[in-house]
């Protein structure tokens, strides 16, 4: 019998869950079900989990895989796994704003993410995320078969490079730049390595191309994939309360933080899972 409440938020992904605490030690039957209802829904969110330390928080996303070391963002102190998202009132940074799905620059990016509301704003701050499973079976079959012989070239090159955006908005974080940042190639079409299920695997950060193209040929079909891939049909919308937790699918979703929020503080605590090497 299910011990814990899933709630899905919309009909494209992502559920809320009650009836935890992430920051106690989860049974196995707790931990099968929170991993279960991630798989199911790409996205799940838990409220109220104010005893989240930077402790907790590791311990809770090591039952899912090593923790990632961000290469060109400084840790929390102390903490070199966290990383501390803070967007001060005063911040005229283009904070946010950019779908992308974490860490796709890596040789084997990441698993997932664990998002902690420390502050957030009394209104505004949302994350919105799309279900790239859901944006590939809406292809058309011509399209999905020309898309599943090809490679994407990504890389942290242009966002963190010292003009990037994430470069931009983590200057509070001291982000080293990344120009000479190495490529990696992913297959545009990915195979999530736990469901066995097809999604698109590319996204307006870290995307540079397709293998053995130029930019000016990928552009018009990445752009279009791009614009299909955050097609409302495809999102939900996370309304953040202090305490929340966010744990997102980065083999299938993209999320974007939404930059409506001016003159308020919001600050986010992050652990990376690492993946494997997308096939
Ligand atoms: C992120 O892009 O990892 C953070 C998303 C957010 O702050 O809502």
């Amino acid at each position: 019998m299910a011990t814990l409440d899933i709630t899905p938020i919309a009909g494209a992904l992502g559920a809320e869950i009650s009836g935890v605490q992430l920051s106690e030690e989860l049974s196995n039957t707790q931990f099968d079900e929170i991993h279960q209802a991630f798989l199911d829904h790409h996205v799940i969110f838990f409220r109220d989990q104010a005893g989240l330390t930077p402790e907790a928080q590791k311990r809770f996303a090591r039952r899912f895989g090593s923790l990632n070391v961000h290469p060109y963002v400084k840790g929390m102190e102390g903490h070199p796994e966290l990383l501390e998202i803070i967007k001060e009132p005063d911040d005229k940074l283009n904070f946010g704003g950019g779908w992308h799905s974490d860490m796709s620059f890596l040789e084997e990016p990441a698993l997932g993410s664990i998002l902690y509301g420390v502050e957030v704003p009394d209104y505004g701050g949302d994350t919105l995320f799309a279900n790239q499973i859901a944006a590939y079976e809406a292809l058309s079959d011509g399209m999905k078969e020309m898309l599943g012989g090809l490679k994407a070239v990504h890389s942290a090159s242009r966002e963190y490079s010292a003009k990037g955006q994430s470069a931009q908005a983590r200057q509070s974080m001291q982000s080293d730049t990344a120009t000479d940042a190495p490529e990696y190639e992913h297959p545009v079409v990915r195979t999530h390595p736990e469901s066995g299920r097809k999604g698109l695997y590319v996204n307006p950060a870290f995307t540079l191309r397709f293998a053995g193209m130029t930019k000016r040929e990928s552009k018009p079909l990445l752009n279009f994939l791009f614009d299909h891939s955050r097609d409302e049909r495809f999102t939900c919308r996370f309304r953040w309360s202090e305490g929340a937790v966010a744990f997102w699918d980065n083999r299938c979703c993209w999320h974007y933080a939404l930059n409506d929020y001016p003159g308020q503080r919001r600050h986010m605590r992050r652990a990376t899972v690492n993946g494997d090497r997308p096939f």
